[in-house]
């Protein structure tokens, strides 16, 4: 398992346990996490499943491929480390990835 944390606009932070292949999304969902709403269901078409990944894996996670870059365009206050959570998949080198989730989802 691959040990994942989201950081809440209020620096609420939510430890899940995730599954090598799954999305970074479908932990945030299946965990409860808030402000990750994935209207779409992981479709890369809604942008509401947007998260801020922590700058000491950007480099690890990388960038968007070209059709996340254009949806992330629907997000609000997108920023250099901006990815749509639907678009990670969890691998194990991940263990102990930090995501931030944007104060205005949706
Ligand atoms: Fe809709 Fe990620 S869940 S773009």
């Amino acid at each position: 398992m691959t040990k994942l944390t989201f950081v809440g606009i209020d620096e609420t932070r939510f430890e899940v346990e995730a599954e090598p292949g799954s999305t970074v999304m479908e932990n945030a969902i299946r965990n409860g996490v808030p402000g990750i709403e994935a209207e779409c269901g992981g479709a890369c078409a809604c942008a509401t499943c947007h998260v801020y990944v922590d700058d000491d894996w950007a480099d690890a996670v990388g960038g968007p491929e070209p059709m996340e870059e254009d949806m992330l365009d629907f997000a609000y206050d997108v920023r250099p480390t901006s990815r749509l959570s639907c678009q990670i998949k969890v691998k194990p080198e991940f263990d102990g990835l930090v995501v931030h989730i944007p104060e205005r989802q949706g």
